[in-house]
């Protein structure tokens, strides 16, 4: 089937929502294939929605139907596929953000996109990387596309995602018309319009993946407990249930984390980033250095904020605190209190087990390797991907390349106990995003784990202040 990729603004339900008791009249277009030769059409579509006060002739804040932000929100959790979601409860019956996005008055976007695991008819695999990029950017084209007949402003998309989703929404952000993703678009036949935005809002980005591992050991190296949630199937009910799995690393996994966190501080220093004030961030050999003081001044500031907002700090002896003012933390300590989530390597895993060995896989090899490290202490007997897959799922390849318009604000939050990826990688980007001009709103909430859409209001006022 050939799918039409002309929006027709006549096609539309107009639906009621109530939640907490706040209701909300809109228009809502759903079901839009947004490639001309989907693999996978039931993920390869969005829902876009609009609050109906815009054709009552009424405004919502400062926004009409036309001035309207674009929220684009990916469904991406896991680098799994997402499919594009209603506005509504979320799965713990609070307002969801499409809700919330919309109540705002802003045209709200739910868009879906393929990802690792899924399979075609033929039985290959269709969703590996860079499939889940390649779609949102075809979204984005989608709408650029049809400006004159959907409603919002399509020069002020903002991107939203959590975790994968997050990663993803740093990567549409940074890559905008980037002719690396050309092939791709064009075989999935996606609208000829182009795919920069105006903003990306990433919560918990796991990005940067080829170098995860090393950041990963940089801050867990000596801490071999370890602990997470682990899906398993109940033997007598047969549905699947979220078990606490702890353990205690290897010998192997130990040694590992040794080379991986002595791999690091040449990374960093080879990407030859500065601060706000033009310091360099460095590390030494052993790990410190003026990027580990830089993570910390974060750390500082979260705990700053939260102090001021009421938090009693008073049982953490690690922090140090002097006329209301938090003038020190003991990162190691910290770091102990956060504890290891993941084993070594957290990310390329030796046996190929993890959510990203899966999204490196091919047509026809469902997981694979992503860096030397472990492709060389491969127990699957692992093969690597390509150069050029692996280059395309990472932001930071891409910040400061003159041949992408690369958006102009990002807001990037990473909560202050999040385990699943280290704060490096967050730092790294928000760091790099900056030193190209771009300016960059980034914090690491206090208390916070690896989560995402937790303080609306203040993403929307962000919002809200750049599209001015
Ligand atoms: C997600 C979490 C992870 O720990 C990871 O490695 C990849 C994705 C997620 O929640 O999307």
């Amino acid at each position: 089937m050939k799918y039409d990729l002309e929006f027709n603004p006549d096609r539309y339900r107009v639906e009621t929502a109530e939640t907490e008791g706040k209701r909300l009249v809109y228009r809502a277009y759903e079901d839009l294939v947004y490639v001309k030769r989907p693999s996978a059409p039931e993920y390869q579509k969005m829902n876009i929605y609009v609050p109906e006060a815009y054709w009552e002739g009424d405004s919502i804040g400062a926004y009409d139907r036309n001035t309207a932000p674009v929220f684009l929100a990916n469904t991406v959790g896991g680098y799994m596929p997402g499919k594009p979601e209603k506005p509504g409860n979320n799965h713990l019956g609070r307002t969801n953000t499409l809700f919330q996005a919309l109540l705002h008055g802003y045209v709200a976007v739910s868009v879906g996109a393929r990802g690792r695991g899924l399979t075609g008819e033929d039985g290959s695999f269709i969703g590996c990387a860079p499939a889940c990029i390649v779609d949102l950017k075809a979204a984005v084209r989608y709408l650029k596309y049809n400006r004159d007949r959907i409603c919002g402003s399509m020069s002020h998309i903002i991107s939203n995602g959590t975790s994968a989703g997050g990663a993803l929404s740093a990567l549409l952000g940074v890559t905008g018309n980037h002719p690396d993703y050309e092939s791709f678009l064009e075989e999935a036949g996606a609208a000829c319009a182009e795919d920069d935005i105006f903003a990306a809002s990433c919560y918990c980005p796991i990005t940067n993946l080829e170098h995860g591992d090393m950041a990963y050991e940089w801050e867990f190296n000596g801490y071999d407990n370890y602990q997470r949630m682990h899906g398993i199937r109940d033997e007598k009910t047969g549905e699947r249930k979220m078990v606490p799995l702890t353990g205690i690393q290897s010998a192997e996994q130990r040694k590992m984390s040794d080379e991986l966190k002595i791999l690091f501080p040449a990374y960093v220093n080879g990407l030859h980033l500065k601060d706000e004030k033009g310091n360099c961030l460095k590390l030494e050999e052993d790990g410190n250095g003026s990027f580990k003081e830089y993570v910390k001044a974060r750390v500082m500031e979260s705990i700053q904020k939260a102090m001021e907002e009421g938090t009693d700090f008073s049982g953490f002896p690690w922090i140090t605190v002097r006329k209301g003012k938090a003038v020190d933390v003991d990162f190691e300590q910290y770091v102990a209190y956060r504890t290891r989530m993941k084993t070594t390597p957290a990310f390329d895993e030796v046996a190929l087990t993890t959510p990203e060995n899966e999204l490196f896989g091919n047509k026809t090899t469902a997981s694979r390797h992503f860096t030397r490290f472990s492709l060389e202490h491969s127990k699957a007997g692992g093969t690597m991907a390509e150069e050029g897959q692996i280059r395309r799922m990472n932001p930071m390849n891409y910040i400061g390349d003159k041949t992408c318009d690369t958006a102009p604000y990002f807001r990037i939050r990473h909560g202050a106990s999040d385990r699943d990826t280290s704060l490096a990688v967050s730092a790294l980007l928000a760091a790099a995003l900056r030193e190209q001009g771009i300016q960059v709103d980034y914090h690491l909430p206090w208390g916070l784990p690896h989560a995402g859409d937790y303080d609306l209001p203040e993403l929307f006022s962000w919002i809200d202040g750049i599209c001015r």
